[in-house]
């Protein structure tokens, strides 16, 4: 069967990779379907976020990156996915995933998924990295090597646009 792991990856972190890690092991083909921020404080591009997974994902041979435009639902239809998987990382996860699970189901009939997340990493969010990254502190635990100099290259890019706003930074 074919799967989605769907999500906004701003960034990818372990926690993500995991799980998407564990469905490349259970199902035939993976998905990693990237959304556009259309509520979160994004902090990287669709690009950049695709270019980082498609890095990450480059040691399994049977999971490929693609961005999702519209809804994940459709894209499950017309792209013969059979079942989208997601991680649970405790209660309030589950509430909210309970809900778009049973929406998907309406709107398609498309399957959901869940998976527990690795205990390892059941703390860990893409919002907190974002935040602990932007007030320099060490995120190297939580994403991948190339993620964390991506994080750097954005946090350097906020400190110089707030320093002198609307110009170019010179170094
Ligand atoms: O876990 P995330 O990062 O909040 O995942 C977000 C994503 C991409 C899975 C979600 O926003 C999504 O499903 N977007 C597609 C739009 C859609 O189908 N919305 C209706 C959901 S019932």
């Amino acid at each position: 069967m074919k799967v989605i792991c769907p999500g906004s990856f701003d960034p990818v972190t372990h926690g993500h990779l995991d799980i998407i890690e564990r469905s490349a092991r259970s199902f035939d083909e993976v998905v990693v379907g990237v959304g556009r921020n259309t509520s979160k404080n994004g902090l990287f591009t669709l690009d950049d976020r695709l270019s980082m997974l498609t890095q990450a994902c480059a040691h399994l041979p049977n999971v490929m990156v693609d961005p999702i435009d519209g809804l994940l639902a459709e894209y499950c239809r017309t792209h013969g996915v059979g079942a989208i998987v997601k991680g649970l990382r405790f209660a309030s996860d589950f509430d909210y995933e309970l809900q778009m699970a049973q929406m998907n189901k309406q709107l398609t009939g498309v399957e959901t998924i869940l998976l527990p997340t690795a205990a390892q990493w059941s703390f860990v969010s893409s919002t907190l990295v974002r935040e602990i990254a932007l007030m320099d502190g060490d995120v190297s635990t939580f994403v991948p090597d190339f993620v964390v100099t991506a994080l750097k290259v954005q946090a350097d890019h906020r400190r110089n646009e707030a320093a002198a706003p609307g110009e170019e930074a010179t170094s």
